[in-house]
C-alpha cells in the first residue's frame, strides 16, 4: 500500500478515544494522529460517564471534539437524571454532536424496545440542541430509517456512523440530508461489494473515520486501530473514486466541517 508521504487535511469523524485500549499511551496516539495530517478528530461518547471522560480528553487539545450521548448497548442503564446530564454536557464548548445513538439488533445488549425508546429520546435531545446526530445502526437498517423519517432527522441533520447499509439505505439516508461515514473495512480484500457501493456514493456526502480502537483497516488488520490509520481510508476512497488523495481528504474534511460546524486551523 502506497506510504502517506505528505500531510493531507483528514477528520476521523469517529474515534473512542476514552476506551482502555488507550489509558497506556493516550497522549502518543493523539500526538500521531497530528503528525500524519489529522486536522480533527471527534471522540464519540458511549455513556455519561465516558462522555465526562471524552470531555476531559478534548480539553487538552484544540483539535479534538466531542460527541455525546448513550450508545445502544448502553440504553438499559440510562435513567431520567442521565438526560438532564447530557443537556448539561451540551453546552460544553467541545460538544459538536449527540452520539452515538441508534440501534444495535446485532448484539442485541439492551432489549430492543429500550433501543427504540431512547434513540427518539436522544433524537429530541439533538432537536432541543440544535446539535447533529452521530448514528450507530447495526442490523437494524428497517428500523433506523423508519425511525429518522418519523421523527423528522431531516430537521435534526447528522452522520451514519460505520455506514453498512445497502443502496437503498443509502438514497434514503442522503434524502433525509445525512452523511454516510466510511470506516476502515472499506480497506479489506473481501469488501469488493461494498467498494462497489461506495463507489456510487456521492463524495459531496461522505466522511472517513477509524471507530479506533475498533475494525483496523489494512494494513494493520487484526491490531488496535487509532486516529492515524484514517488516512488508509481515504486512499481506498481515493483510488475507488479515482481521484486524487488529497481531494478526498479535503472534500470529506469540508464535509466534517459543515456537520459539525468546527473550526479548522486554516
Ligand atoms: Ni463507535
Amino acid at each position: 500500500m502506497e506510504e502517506i508521504k505528505q500531510k493531507h487535511m483528514v477528520v476521523d469523524s469517529h474515534a473512542h478515544l476514552t476506551l482502555p485500549q488507550f489509558d497506556k499511551d493516550r497522549r502518543t496516539v493523539i500526538e500521531r494522529a497530528r503528525k500524519t495530517g489529522l486536522e480533527h478528530i471527534i471522540t464519540v461518547g458511549l455513556g455519561v460517564e465516558d462522555c465526562r471522560k471524552a470531555l476531559m480528553v478534548a480539553e487538552e487539545y484544540d483539535f479534538i471534539s466531542v460527541a455525546v450521548g448513550v450508545h445502544p448497548h448502553d440504553t438499559k442503564t440510562i435513567d431520567e437524571k442521565a438526560y438532564s446530564v447530557l443537556k448539561d454536557l451540551t453546552s460544553h464548548e467541545k460538544v459538536v454532536a449527540i452520539g452515538e445513538i441508534g440501534l444495535d439488533f446485532y448484539r442485541n445488549l439492551s432489549p430492543r424496545e429500550i433501543q427504540v425508546e431512547h434513540f427518539r429520546k436522544q433524537l429530541h435531545l439533538a432537536r432541543e440542541v440544535s446539535l447533529p446526530v452521530i448514528i450507530h445502526d447495526r442490523d437494524a437498517h428497517h428500523e433506523v430509517v423508519t425511525i429518522l423519517r418519523e421523527e423528522q432527522a431531516e430537521t435534526i441533520g447528522g452522520v451514519i456512523h460505520c455506514f453498512s447499509g445497502d443502496w437503498s439505505m443509502a438514497e434514503a439516508c442522503l434524502d433525509l440530508g445525512f452523511y454516510l461515514s466510511i470506516p476502515g473495512t472499506i480497506t479489506f480484500r473481501d469488501s469488493g461489494p461494498y467498494q462497489d457501493l461506495v463507489k456510487k456514493l456521492p463524495l459531496n456526502r461522505l466522511l472517513v473515520e477509524t471507530d479506533c480502537p475498533f475494525l483496523t483497516p489494512r494494513p494493520f488488520r487484526g491490531k488496535r486501530n487509532e486516529p492515524a490509520h484514517v488516512c488508509y481510508v481515504a486512499q481506498t476512497l481515493a483510488r475507488l473514486k479515482q481521484m486524487d488523495v488529497s481531494e478526498v481528504a479535503e472534500i470529506t474534511t469540508h464535509n466534517a466541517q459543515k456537520i459539525f460546524n468546527i473550526v479548522l486551523p486554516y
